[in-house]
């Protein structure tokens, strides 16, 4: 059973995926901690609902970017996490953090990777975009996270069709309960069986 540290800043939707997941079995793993920059994230209730540990680090107690990455990495450690997931995490760390813990970190976003995303592509932003483009076709990838946002080896994607009278919220919630839900926890899963091997910027998912 592999232990999972979670990074939150908000509702925490994408938690509660991987908290059923894992309540229903077809996760092999245990979440230790999960850590919010917002003292009124969300997230932070439906973790204390499981009673998983919550705990918040947030970024003004710190100098710089730097020593806030530090200090998340020193709570990693302590808890001797196996996998740290951000979901729906809105800092962007210091490349110790990722230099850390290399294949360790997964992220959720809410686009087809390589598509909306990097810097200033995040939450309600990125389907602002993607309606604003005119695409047809969106959906949300998990990766492994390196040193550049939004950049490191894609484990999992799926495709949601974009409808002509879509809002910004309307096509996130469809994104969510058609794609996000569902590939964020399978992610998880093939972490757990061991079944994702990263070559070179490749993901490749082993059948056991
Ligand atoms: C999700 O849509 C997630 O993909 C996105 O923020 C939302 C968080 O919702 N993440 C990013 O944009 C990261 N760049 P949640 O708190 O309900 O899981």
């Amino acid at each position: 059973m592999i232990k999972i540290g979670a990074l939150v800043s908000g509702g925490g939707t994408n938690l509660q995926a991987i908290i059923d997941n894992i309540n229903e079995g077809k996760i092999d793993g245990k979440i230790v901690t999960v850590v919010s920059n917002k003292a009124n994230a969300y997230a932070l209730e439906r973790a204390a609902k499981y009673n998983i540990e919550g705990t918040v680090i947030k970024v003004k107690d710190y100098p710089d970017r730097k020593a806030y990455s530090q200090a998340l990495i020193d709570h990693f450690k302590e808890k001797q996490v196996d996998l740290i997931l951000l979901a729906g995490f809105m800092v962007i760390l210091d490349p110790v953090f990722t230099e850390t813990f290399p294949n360790m970190i997964m992220n959720i976003h809410p686009a087809l990777i390589p598509s909306f995303c990097g810097e200033g592509f995040y939450g309600l932003h990125v389907h602002e975009a993607a309606l604003e483009k005119g695409v047809k076709v969106t959906g949300a990838t998990v990766h492994f996270v390196d040193g550049k946002a939004d950049n490191g080896p894609i484990i999992l994607q799926k495709a949601v069709e974009v409808r002509d009278n879509d809002t910004p919220e309307i096509l996130q919630k469809r994104v969510m309960e058609e794609a996000e839900w569902k590939i964020f926890p399978e992610a998880v899963s093939l972490f757990a069986q061991g079944r994702l091997k990263v070559e070179g910027t490749k993901v490749i998912r082993l059948t056991l």
